[in-house]
């Protein structure tokens, strides 16, 4: 790792707690692979309860002043944690590539995306608005304040190793919250870089922490601790189920942004041109490693084999390989869990009568890669039908009309992105207000930036990131009643 980095400094392999780097108190490491050759890049310490209670009361102790600074205050120091991030791109893009395994070009995309938080929560923190209210009741006025909820556990996954923990810590920040993150065990070199710049920024010690270690103790620590008064999580809805029942113990704010289940329906009155860019756009996006991924692929009768052809055609020129070359246009997936459940979700839907029109297996050895793969003829009676895949594979499911197409997209617990493609206006109005779905790509697959509400509805989780409204996930409401 460090050969390959102008600013060796950003590579840190301890956790980051009240300003300090430390190890373990019992010295446990966990070592973190590069998914693209198997190898060990380096190792992190592995906390546990102990060192998550230490770095909830350092944030307890920092909360009083950081609460309490001014916005131009709180802003100023973002705005430095904008540049300084953006002085280091190419480091950053370099730490994600080697323990994430995305592209170059899309480590790129994701250190932009991560830096447009920053920025924008720099702004939302002067814009913490309230209201003073007519009272019902003569000589009384109503006052109405929004302030920081606390200390916040942040727990974020390995697939946007950056970018997800700084659409969380940035509105978090500018709400006048302190944190502690547990980022993924898979990918936490960036988010130590990320703390590593937060300490050039100017941040006071512990207003930002970073645990490293297994999931279980701290999150487990975060959720029980009386100390902590919300909890931001994005990753998979089983786990955001669990979070979700030991957060109930102290009634903790929750913030989830969980799994999807995306479906892309191209009616035959689409430009079959847009549509078919947007899907290879949206699919191989992080390799398919996305909530937001185009998950079930609903493809009217009329045009069914005409579009199959084209995207046959397309598929044959995304190009798999080291994530260093600019002409990469995918990398490896995470590790082998994810090869073996992909393996097993094509396996279910061949036998059910799915046929695979191209790839279908790994590639290679020395790497967790797959081959881009693209499955026809699927049914809801599959079980990649109702399982977020989190791979390059493309499954398509025939539909005739309007009405059964919105049945099946709907048929599912998860609610987080949908994507429709038509050039119909009256159709893409009824269809996007059927859609039970937290956000609607209509002629696009390409919807998250900082400006629009970013979150799902039904099992897809709670609380919105980004945008005007992800700042009030780290507020509270206080209501003064005055007698003047
Ligand atoms: C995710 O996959 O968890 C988030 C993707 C995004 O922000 O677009």
């Amino acid at each position: 790792m460090l050969e390959k980095l102008a600013d060796k400094k950003l590579f840190r392999t301890k956790s980051y707690i009240a300003g300090s780097w430390c190890d373990a108190d019992n010295h446990n490491i966990i070592e973190v692979i590069n998914p693209s050759n198997k190898q060990v890049i380096g190792t992190i310490p592995n906390m546990g309860e102990a060192e998550t209670k230490r770095a909830i009361d350092y944030a307890y102790g920092a909360l009083e002043n950081w609460k309490w600074t001014s916005v131009k205050d709180r802003a100023d120091i973002l705005y430095k944690w904008y540049d300084l991030i953006l002085a280091n791109r190419d480091d950053l893009a370099t730490i994600i590539v080697l323990e994430q395994g995305k592209t170059i070009t899309e480590a790129h995309k994701e250190i932009a995306y991560s830096a447009s938080f920053v920025k924008w929560f720099a702004e939302e923190a002067r814009r913490i608005y309230g209201k003073i209210i007519p009272s019902p009741i003569k000589n009384q006025k109503i006052m109405v304040t929004s302030e920081a909820v606390g200390v916040v556990g942040i727990i974020t996954p390995w697939n946007f190793p950056s970018s997800m923990i700084i659409r969380k810590v940035s509105a978090a920040f500018a709400a006048g919250c302190t944190v502690v993150i547990k980022p993924s065990e898979l990918t936490p070199y960036s988010a130590l870089a990320l703390g590593e710049l937060a300490s050039r920024a100017g941040f006071p010690d512990g207003v930002l922490n970073i645990v490293t270690g297994e999931a279980g103790a701290i999150a487990g620590e975060l959720t029980s601790n009386k100390i902590v008064k919300k909890i931001s999580f994005t990753g998979s809805t089983r786990v955001g189920k669990l979070l979700m029942s030991q957060a109930a113990g102290n009634i903790q704010r929750l913030s989830l942004e969980l799994g999807g289940n995306a479906p892309f329906i191209i009616f035959d009155d689409a430009d079959l041109d847009v549509a078919l860019n947007c899907l290879i756009a949206g699919k191989f996006r992080n390799n398919g490693q996305s909530c937001v991924s185009p998950n079930r692929i609903y493809l009217q009768k009329t045009i069914y084999e005409k579009f199959i052809d084209k995207l046959t055609n397309e598929i044959n020129k995304v190009k798999l390989g080291d994530c260093f070359d600019k002409d990469a246009t995918i990398g490896p997936l995470i590790n082998q869990a994810s090869i073996d459940k992909i393996t097993y979700l094509i396996k279910d839907a061949v036998s059910k009568g799915a046929k695979i029109f191209s790839g279908g297996s790994k590639a290679g050895e020395d790497g967790y890669f797959f081959q881009p793969t693209i499955l026809v003829d699927a049914n809801h009676q599959m079980e990649i039908a109702a399982t977020e895949i989190f791979g390059p594979v493309m499954v398509i499911y025939p539909f005739e009309t309007e009405d059964q197409v919105i049945k099946l997209a709907n048929d599912t617990d998860y609610g987080l992105a949908s994507y429709i493609f038509s050039k119909d206006y009256a159709r893409i109005y009824r269809v996007s207000d059927a859609l039970e779905y937290g956000m609607v790509g209509i002629n696009e697959a390409i919807i998250s930036n900082e400006i629009g509400p970013f979150g799902g509805i039904k099992q897809s989780g709670m609380g919105r990131e980004g945008s005007y409204l992800g700042i009030n996930e780290y507020l509270n409401i206080k209501y003064k009643c005055w007698n003047v």
